[in-house]
């Protein structure tokens, strides 16, 4: 079995061309879209963001061997041109997952009476759509739904059917395929990638791929590190490295934030610290924190928390696709802990549930509050600004962002808030991650 994934792996390497040969990296805009407003609205309220942050409470890690894409708030999308011609879809960018998957329509004619324009693939009007067959060896490396329907290579009509399913329960299910996807380079010539394995997906459910939270997205970008993620099919060509820098989408108007496939500018000031890896082989980015500061005090908790264990459950994970940070809950519990023996300003009369940690800061321009901050593996440190874990709530109340990882087996998550202001590097071929406070202008 093992030897099977690892040759498939090999052929989709191979199979990945991409016409011209001498391009660094492709450049896509992330586009941040809070979901219960519509990207017309110049301006986020506060009571619609936390309303966004909120929903994503409830969806926390459970399942460490599928995926993390169990946020759908707070979410940033990337778009992609798929098939011949072109058509545009927008999906949600994902480090917590591998899978790339868009909304698929088998209409032939007359499609934008029962689809409005860009709502899905249409897999009939595009000549590049490739159906793997259940036989081929593509199929073997997605997940199949249950019961298992044995594959008939004899029979013409076999297709290969994928189940992916995320942390939350959502599901995406359909066809497993090929297609051509093309992109403008960083010199603005068109690019073209053929052979890009994706799911088709005819029956999706669940909060984080469906429903509002999706937020009209037709899919989802799977950039984690396993054999069928966007940047391991276009890695081999771009460096086997990725990166982003998600910009405060609380300023208005938002700035742009560019996922970055490929090798970017020297940044001298990176730091870095290696990907750990997971025995499950999961397709997360696992980071290690040796230790956390509040106002550069350690907080006192057993190493051991972050470790990952032998069955593959703990560890903390870099997700592009959560919204808030989750802590191991003893380390959470002292955190707050921490915080509330530093901050002196009063409770609110309501604080909104959910947050162990909020403050009234009626009448103070610029309050004063603790820092927190992560050493890691390799001696790194990373320190984020205040706005990434302390968030306006409401009117002059401010709420702590973190939140317990309670599931046994779940995982710690820097999710994308926390990450905002920095210069993300995946390097998956040198197995580090590397961030920087410097860079995001030019990123
Ligand atoms: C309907 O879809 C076709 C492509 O299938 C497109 O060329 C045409 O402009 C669309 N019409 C409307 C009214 O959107
Ligand atoms: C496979 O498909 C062929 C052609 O449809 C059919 O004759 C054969 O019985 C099938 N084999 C099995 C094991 O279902
Ligand atoms: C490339 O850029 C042109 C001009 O900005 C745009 O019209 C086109 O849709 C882009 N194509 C792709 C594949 O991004
Ligand atoms: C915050 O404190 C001010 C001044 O004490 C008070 O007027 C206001 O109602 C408080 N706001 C909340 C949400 O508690």
């Amino acid at each position: 079995m093992l030897l099977i994934i690892l040759l498939t792996f090999t052929h989709l390497c191979h199979s990945a061309t991409i016409n011209s040969d001498n391009h660094q990296f492709l450049k896509l805009p992330l586009l941040h879209i809070n979901p219960l407003q519509s990207p017309s609205q110049a301006f986020h309220s506060d009571s619609a963001r936390l309303s966004a942050l909120l929903s994503t409470l409830h969806r926390k890690p459970n399942l460490p061997v599928t995926s993390g894409a169990y946020a759908g708030a707070g979410q940033y999308f990337v778009t992609l041109h798929l098939g011949t011609p072109p058509q545009l879809l927008l999906l949600i960018a994902d480090t917590g997952s591998d899978l790339i998957w868009v909304t698929c329509s088998a209409c032939r004619e007359d499609c934008n009476r029962t689809r409005p324009p860009h709502s899905a693939f249409l897999a009939r009007h595009s000549s590049s759509y490739f159906l793997n067959h259940c036989y081929d060896r593509e199929c073997q490396l997605v997940p199949h739904p249950r019961p298992a329907v044995a594959c008939n290579h004899t029979r013409l009509h076999s297709p290969c059917r994928y189940e992916y399913s995320y942390a939350d329960g959502s599901i995406t299910n359909g066809f497993f395929a090929k297609e051509t996807t093309s992109f403008n380079s960083s010199s603005g010539e068109l690019l073209q990638h053929e052979s890009l394995a994706f799911g088709c997906g005819f029956k999706i459910s669940g909060p984080s791929v469906s429903g509002p939270s999706f937020n009209g997205a037709q899919g989802v970008m799977g950039l984690g590190r396993g054999s069928i993620s966007f940047v391991t099919q276009l890695g081999r060509r771009f460096g086997n490295k990725f990166s982003y820098c998600l910009k405060d989408y609380t300023i208005a108007p938002p700035p742009t934030s560019y996922l970055l496939i490929g090798t970017g500018a020297r940044n001298s000031r990176m730091r870095y610290t290696p990907l750990q890896t997971n025995p499950l082989a999961s397709p997360f980015y696992y980071i290690g924190i040796q230790n956390i500061y509040v106002d550069k005090v350690k907080v006192r908790v057993s190493p051991s928390i972050w470790n990952i264990d032998r069955m593959g459950n703990g560890g903390t994970i870099v997700d592009s696709g959560t919204t808030l940070t989750f802590l191991p809950d003893t380390a959470y519990r002292r955190v707050v802990a921490a915080f509330r023996r530093r901050i002196k300003f009063p409770t609110p009369a309501v604080s909104p549930p959910n947050f162990d940690l909020c403050i009234n800061v009626s009448g103070i321009r610029r309050p004063s509050l603790p820092k927190l901050s992560f050493t890691l593996v390799g001696k790194s440190v990373f320190s984020p600004p205040v706005g990434n874990y302390i968030i306006d709530t409401a009117q002059d109340v401010k709420c702590l962002a973190l939140q317990p990882v309670t599931s046994d087996g779940g995982f710690a998550v820097i999710g994308n808030l926390m990450q905002q202001g920095f210069l993300f590097e995946f390097d998956i071929g040198k197995s580090r991650l590397g961030f920087s406070r410097s860079g995001c202008s030019r990123a």
